[in-house]
């Protein structure tokens, strides 16, 4: 057997991949991606692929970037590892002070995990840990959006929006409770009021966010969890007028506001913050993939200087960590990549070009199954429709056999890894490395209007 066969058999045989029917595998064959450049991945066919989702919202520099690969080498011979655990190691604090510097308002504390979800774990955790030091004991709920995803330790699973991925884990962490998103496009059906201009619907989303804490009781709810731009249901930016609102509604109800930026951090929406876009000033920040862009795993959670005081001083501590949270290899690849955003101007390079990507996806509405096109920087979704006019979406059934069945495949097939998505109402999402321009979009635009023409002759 060659290299490539033996690779194969043994993922059939040992590798249990995240997220993934294996069934689907069953006599075929693992997708394996081998290396990677710029915007671009090859499989162990030597095929090439325009990584239209870099990674999985994560690789921002692009793919192949030696100056962040010697950081990690470069440290790792330094110092491999130590904890934070009352101890200190140079490169963690350096870019804890560097992500202060960049984060708005007085959000200068950093706590350090190696992901994601563990950052949305924390945050909850500090919520209700902070409040029963300020003499608020009861307050431990928190809100978040219809089908947002924010990962999948207990906590985070029961703070995500989307039910079929609780399910088979009930009974989960109790006080969490859904309002709903900022889907503009299906606002009179989310909304039951026909018509609403996004002003209107940004400022009524807002206010069911102001219901809920009303019917839970104020003194119960610790915080509201929102990204700027929801991921899951295809990239709802919201309706002008509605972070302004939301954080008056916090303000009001002493409820803090956590922006999950898991995805939206890092320059994905051509800022440093998510928030910074939409000018909003959030309590905390959750962040991790493009922090070190994926050369090496961290995430961070960011708070304001007054959720740290009751720590700061006396006996308290917050009993709360990660072996591995701000490992010294991680955190100095951060800092080699946020060197590198400087030194590219990357997130200039995204605020320039975001309209060119949204024009050259917007070409795509003259197919009858593209019904919406929205997002923000670089970071699209593309709502598919049945019907253009009414609206209408896909049966289980047919988005089982267009998404799965179909698409995902065949764009992987034409030489674009990107995702087909149903957690919401079937979407195609886009997030290429930063790095990518015209060209990219160009060939992404071509590769979707050849796979979806063929998907609409097939329903
Ligand atoms: C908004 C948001 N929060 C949390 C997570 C979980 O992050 P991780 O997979 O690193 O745990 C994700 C992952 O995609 C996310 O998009």
């Amino acid at each position: 057997m060659t290299h490539a066969e033996d690779l194969q058999k043994a993922a059939q045989d040992h590798l249990w991949m995240h997220f993934t029917r294996h069934g689907s595998y069953a006599g075929g064959e693992v997708p394996m991606i081998v290396r990677g450049e710029g915007a671009y991945i090859y499989d162990d066919h030597g095929k090439r692929y325009l990584d239209g989702l870099a990674g999985l919202f994560v690789v921002q520099a692009g793919h192949g970037r030696s100056e962040l690969a010697e950081a990690a080498a470069k440290q790792a011979q330094e110092l491999a590892f130590f904890p934070l655990w009352s101890y200190a190691h140079p490169k963690a604090v350096e870019l804890a002070a560097r992500l202060a510097e960049a984060a708005p308002g007085d959000l200068n504390r950093v706590f350090f995990t190696t992901g994601g979800g563990e950052a949305v774990e924390t945050a909850w955790k500090l919520a209700k840990q902070y409040f029963k030091l300020t003499g608020k004991p009861l307050k431990h709920k928190v809100i978040s959006r219809q089908i947002a995803y924010h990962g999948t330790p207990h906590g985070a699973l029961s703070i995500t929006g989307i039910p079929p991925f609780k399910q088979a884990f009930e009974p989960l962490v109790p006080g969490s409770i859904r309002v709903p998103n900022t889907n503009h496009y299906r606002a009179d059906e989310i909304s039951g009021i026909p018509g609403m201009s996004p002003e209107q619907y940004g400022r009524w989303a807002a206010d069911r966010v102001a219901a809920a804490i009303e019917m839970e009781g104020p003194d119960t709810v610790a915080a509201v969890f929102v990204e700027p731009v929801q991921n899951a249901g295809g990239c709802f930016p919201p309706p002008p007028g509605y972070f302004e609102r939301l954080r008056e509604i916090c303000d009001r109800y002493d409820v803090l506001l956590v922006s999950d930026e898991v995805i939206c951090a890092y320059g994905r929406l051509g800022t440093m913050f998510g928030g910074q876009k939409f000018g909003y000033v959030p309590d905390i920040i959750t962040s991790a993939k493009g922090l070190t862009s994926g050369y090496s795993p961290l995430g961070a959670m960011i708070c304001s200087d007054r959720l740290f005081e009751p720590f700061s001083s006396g006996t308290e501590m917050f009993a709360h960590g990660f072996t591995f949270g701000g490992h010294p290899v991680s955190a100095a690849v951060a800092l080699a990549n946020l060197d590198l955003f400087e030194r590219e101007d990357l997130l200039g390079h995204v605020t320039r070009n975001e309209s060119i990507f949204r024009s050259t996806l917007e070409k795509l509405y003259d197919l009858p199954i593209v019904g919406d096109v929205r997002g923000s920087g670089y970071f699209w979704g593309i709502e598919l429709v049945k019907d253009k006019k009414t609206k209408e979406t896909f049966s289980a059934d047919e988005s089982e056999r267009l998404l799965r069945g179909f698409l995902s495949k065949a764009l992987f097939d034409a030489g674009l890894y990107c995702r087909a998505d149903d957690r919401g109402d079937p979407v195609i999402q886009l997030a290429p490395p930063l790095i990518a321009g015209p060209k990219e979009f160009d060939e992404i635009e071509s590769i979707l209007r050849g796979v979806l023409t063929e998907a609409w002759a097939r329903l």
